[in-house]
């Protein structure tokens, strides 16, 4: 019987053949664990006739702490395949983000990716993390999903692709690395 790689070692070995990807995922990686690498679009609507983040809460040093610290978002934005906001709609990006650095503008998120159409309709992974959100690059934790994401676990790449000021507006691209079982899929229970 063929020897097999620790899936450490399969994930390490992975990484380093990943190839860029585009609004589509594939397997880049085959065993008992597969890396999957794919982007999502995420628009964030802060402004306009129909917001998808709001303000729910905040403290007493918000509105005079340089780094908004305090303030609590609930945000169910739209995940598309592409930056376009009228390209394929693939789910909603739903949760919390806290900001709660003193010193830096950073959140600390608990943000939900809900597929509802495409490769992952029906399925979910929850993401958590630090988010300074000021940089051109920010690392977020994929902590675990459902359905195609049973037993996922990894982290996003997350950037900000474009900013509409006047309008308030954001689309974020997502560049997600998730490992998971090859046997989780919602038919296969
Ligand atoms: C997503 O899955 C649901 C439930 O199976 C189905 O009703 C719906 O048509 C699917 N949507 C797309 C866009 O595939």
């Amino acid at each position: 019987m063929e020897k097999t790689k620790t899936p450490l070692l399969l994930i390490i070995s992975c990484l380093l053949t990943a190839t860029a990807t585009a609004a589509h995922s594939e397997n880049i990686c085959q065993g008992k664990e597969n890396l999957l690498k794919f982007n999502v679009y995420v628009q964030d609507i802060r402004g306009g006739p129909s917001p998808t983040v709001y303000t729910v809460a905040e403290a007493s040093i918000t509105a005079n702490s340089p780094t908004s610290f305090g303030v609590i978002h609930v945000v169910d934005n739209l995940v598309t395949a592409g930056p376009d906001i009228n390209s394929a709609a693939v789910g909603r990006a739903q949760g919390l983000a806290t900001f709660a650095d003193l010193h830096t503008v950073a959140a600390s998120e608990n943000i939900n990716f809900v597929f509802t159409a495409g490769e992952f309709n029906g399925s979910t992974i929850s993401t958590t993390g630090r988010n300074p959100v000021t940089n051109l690059e920010r690392e977020l934790t994929v902590v675990g999903g459902t359905g195609a994401f049973r037993f996922a676990r990894g982290y996003a790449i997350t950037s900000t692709y474009s900013d509409d000021t006047a309008a308030d507006s954001s689309v974020l691209q997502y560049t997600f690395y998730v490992a998971r079982y090859a046997g989780a899929s919602r038919d296969s229970v």
